[in-house]
């Protein structure tokens, strides 16, 4: 399964760099509002500085603002141009749909975000759209099951070979990365921080300091 970090920051995508953990990068309008930019010419620009830190990993996904189609495959071109591992992120509306198709059909790859249902998601790939991104954990925080919306996406998707990569998003625990690695999709994108806690154990920390304990007794 492939880890794409859900960031915009240079030196979160760069600790997952370092770690060997790094296959992609996702941002949104919200994630980019946290970094240094207060321009289009510094977000831009940003973009890529992302992509530049990219060398086998896969993509970097960058979400279109304007809603309107004509403005969205206007500004989803320019986007595209910035750089080759650039991927035009759209929101699933109706505006948003056409625009994928549009840009499915120049080549242009998408990630057609704000997916919270399997009719939206059978929509995005109908269209064509590179990857799909369900929200899982904003799913839960309404009291429903974000990961069984994965499923049954997946065997949709499955029934019909559809394409779509499905790129799991809004993921809030290590349990939501190792569901998803059990029903066998193609990526989650979550913060550094879950990537780090799939690391946690007990029994690791006491064993690690009971083998170290165990030899300075012994080893002078
Ligand atoms: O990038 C989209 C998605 O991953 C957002 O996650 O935590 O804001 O629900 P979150």
């Amino acid at each position: 399964m492939k880890f794409f970090v859900d960031t915009a920051n240079l030196k979160e995508i760069n600790e997952a760099r370092s770690l060997g953990i790094l296959d992609g990068v996702t941002t949104n309008p919200s994630l980019i509002s946290k970094e240094s930019v207060y321009s289009q010419k510094e977000i831009q620009d940003h973009y890529i500085s992302i992509c530049k830190l990219m060398k086998n990993e896969e993509d970097v996904s960058a979400e279109v603002i304007n809603t309107n189609y004509t403005k969205m495959i206007r500004e989803g071109e320019k986007l595209s141009l910035l750089h080759p591992k650039i991927v035009v992120k759209v929101p699933i509306t109706f505006d948003g749909i056409k625009a994928i198709k549009y840009f499915s059909n120049k080549k242009i790859k998408t990630n057609c975000t704000l997916v919270f249902s399997t009719g939206q998601a059978i929509l995005a790939a109908k269209v064509g759209a590179t990857y799909v991104s369900p929200f899982i954990g904003r799913i839960d925080d309404v009291s429903y099951d974000g990961l069984n919306l994965i499923r049954e996406i997946k065997k949709i998707y499955d029934n019909y070979h559809f394409e779509t990569k499905i790129l799991a998003a809004s993921i809030r625990n290590p349990l939501h990365i190792i569901e998803c690695s059990k029903i066998g999709i193609y990526a989650v994108t979550t913060p550094i921080k879950v990537i780090y806690s799939l690391l946690n154990h007990p029994l690791t920390n006491t064993g690690l300091e009971k083998f170290l304990t165990d030899y300075k007794n012994k080893i002078k």
